[in-house]
């Protein structure tokens, strides 16, 4: 058996590009991603031993978490002073390597680089938003940060279209927690904060928790919570792509951590109501509603909070970094 080398640790500049692409969100906070570093260029692997198989059957939403990493790299890197470019699918024979970013001395995004100081900024919330509206500007930046992607948003407006998506998400809930596999799949990634990954539990919560979401149907609940969620929300926003593959959800990420670093930058973050788009027939009831060609990845939800609370934690650098002789993830 032939020894693999260890990888050698990253320098200084790529501890930082790392950093900053680990901040991203990812679905159950399952941060299903690798990195194997060169001296000019990071290459991004899907880890799909993290796979959601239940919740994420077709592995998009793992491919959109690697997406909004993806993002925090670029950015990160324009805010070094280096120029970040990215060919998305290198290797058609490599299906987990989702993209290779060149990087080179030279920079020009500065909108970019402002953008970076977000990064560590951006949390997932669960609560309710305060009341206090969005400005039609701060909207007209947020549609473009997704554009600028080459995916597209569609603002949830007017009581009845609300309503009606919101009555999806909450039969989303319905669907889901009535199945004892998507509850199981879920309470394997509640985790104490220690863990490092997973939805962080303090200590001693954690295997409650988890027995809890194993064994209670508890749909009903949280779909009334979600459903006034949805109803109350200031900004209700789907984000969307022209296809339905690969390529499409890195967009779709890209876009969506575009979305959330500026939002962050307005004082806005975000909520996820993503239910009708993991299982199949709401989600074409969804697109329905949002009278949109093509298919809707993400329902965000967006307001202020005056206390967004800690970060969630991430796993150490170490553990996503891959030797440049990995056998399971060839580059050419
Ligand atoms: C593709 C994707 C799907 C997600 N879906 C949900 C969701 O349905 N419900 C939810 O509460 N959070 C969802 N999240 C948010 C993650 O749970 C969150 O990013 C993770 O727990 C890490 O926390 P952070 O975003 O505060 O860093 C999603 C994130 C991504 C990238």
């Amino acid at each position: 058996m032939t020894e693999k080398s260890p990888p050698a640790g990253p320098g200084e500049q790529h501890r930082a590009l790392l950093d900053a692409a680990v901040r991203a969100p990812s679905s159950h906070n399952t941060q299903p991603w690798l990195f194997r570093l060169e001296h000019d260029a990071v290459h991004l692997f899907a880890d799909r031993t993290r796979a959601l198989p239940v919740n994420d059957p077709d592995d998009r939403e793992l491919t959109i978490s690697c997406g909004c990493a993806l993002l925090n790299l670029r950015v990160a890197a324009t805010a070094a002073g280096l120029r970040a470019a990215c060919r998305l699918l290198p290797d058609s024979d490599t299906e987990d390597l989702l993209a290779t970013v060149h990087l080179a001395p030279g920079s020009d995004g500065a909108g970019d680089a402002a953008l970076a100081g977000e990064i560590g900024r951006r949390r997932t919330l669960r609560k309710r938003f305060d009341d206090r509206a969005v400005p039609p500007a701060v909207l007209r930046d947020l549609l473009r940060a997704v554009e600028d992607e080459g995916a597209w948003a569609v603002v949830v407006d007017g009581e009845a279209q609300r309503q009606a998506v919101a009555s999806l998400v909450s039969e989303g809930d319905a669907m889901q927690w009535s199945s004892p596999h998507w509850r199981r799949e879920l309470a394997q990634w509640m985790h104490p904060r220690r863990r490092g990954d997973g939805l962080a539990l303090a200590g001693i919560a954690a295997p409650l928790a988890q027995v809890v979401v194993r064994t209670v149907d508890m749909g009903t609940g949280v779909g009334a919570k979600d459903h006034a969620l949805a109803e109350n929300s200031p900004l209700l926003l789907a984000i969307g792509t022209a296809g339905d593959g690969s390529e499409d959800w890195l967009r779709a990420g890209q876009a969506l951590e575009r979305l959330l670093l500026v939002a962050c930058g307005h004082g806005l973050q975000a909520g996820y109501l993503n239910q009708p788009l993991q299982l199949p027939a709401l989600r074409h009831r969804l697109q329905h509603q949002l009278g949109h060609d093509g298919f809707p990845q993400l329902l965000l939800r967006l307001g202020y909070c005056d206390d967004p609370g800690e970060a969630s934690p991430r796993r150490p650098l170490d553990t996503v970094l891959v030797a440049a002789d990995d056998g399971r993830h060839e580059t050419r």
